[in-house]
């Protein structure tokens, strides 16, 4: 009886899951981070949206356990930045001083790549992380990055010969 009542609720699960999969014909891949990457290519900077591996996994630490975890890797000599409040703060065009995660904390930045017409501009916001990898050497230029006053970052870079594995999408992440 039991095993009967059982069965029929893992075959009404299981067709469920199947009319659900064909309403949502999108590839749902919720347990990858997708960040915007300023890289260089070709010696020009643009960007493309890297998909950080390994994906999230469940935390056991104290603190955060059963949720979502993602390791950053390998990091040396983090920094915190802040931006004077008021006007924009143009930074100009720069390569990334190192390869590495930034992570803002407040404020916005309109980072755009003026020898790469084809790359639209991209908008940072508070909250997010991206990487920058387009070290001198990688592009001549670099890109410019222009902050809203009072805008907070944090700079993260990789320890020696460290990047992190990544699926790599040829273009930014799409607004979610
Ligand atoms: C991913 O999405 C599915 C379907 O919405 C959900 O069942 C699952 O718990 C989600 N996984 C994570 C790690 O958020
Ligand atoms: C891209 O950024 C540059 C520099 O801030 C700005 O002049 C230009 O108008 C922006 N383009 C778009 C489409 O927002
Ligand atoms: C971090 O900074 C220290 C002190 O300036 C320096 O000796 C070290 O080489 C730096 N490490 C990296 C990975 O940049």
């Amino acid at each position: 009886m039991f095993k009967f009542v059982n069965l029929s609720f893992a075959v009404a699960l299981v067709y469920y899951g199947i009319a659900a999969a064909a309403k949502t014909p999108v590839q749902v891949d919720n347990t990858t981070l997708w960040v915007n990457a300023i890289v260089g290519k070709k010696g020009v900077s643009t960007v493309e949206c890297w998909g950080i591996q390994p994906p999230f996994a469940v935390s056991s630490q104290p603190g955060t356990v059963g949720n979502k975890l993602l390791q950053l890797g390998n990091l040396a000599n983090a920094s915190y930045t802040v931006f004077p409040t008021g006007p924009d703060v143009d930074s100009g065009l720069h390569n990334a001083p190192n390869a590495q995660w930034v992570a803002l904390l407040a404020g916005q930045g309109n980072i755009n790549f003026p020898d790469s017409p084809h790359t639209p501009n991209l908008t940072f916001n508070s909250g997010e992380l991206i990487i920058a990898v387009d070290t001198p050497g990688t592009s001549a230029v670099g890109h410019r990055s222009v902050w809203v006053g009072g805008t907070i970052a944090l700079q993260m870079p990789f320890a020696p010969g460290f990047v992190p594995a990544h699926k790599t999408v040829e273009s930014a992440c799409p607004r979610s």
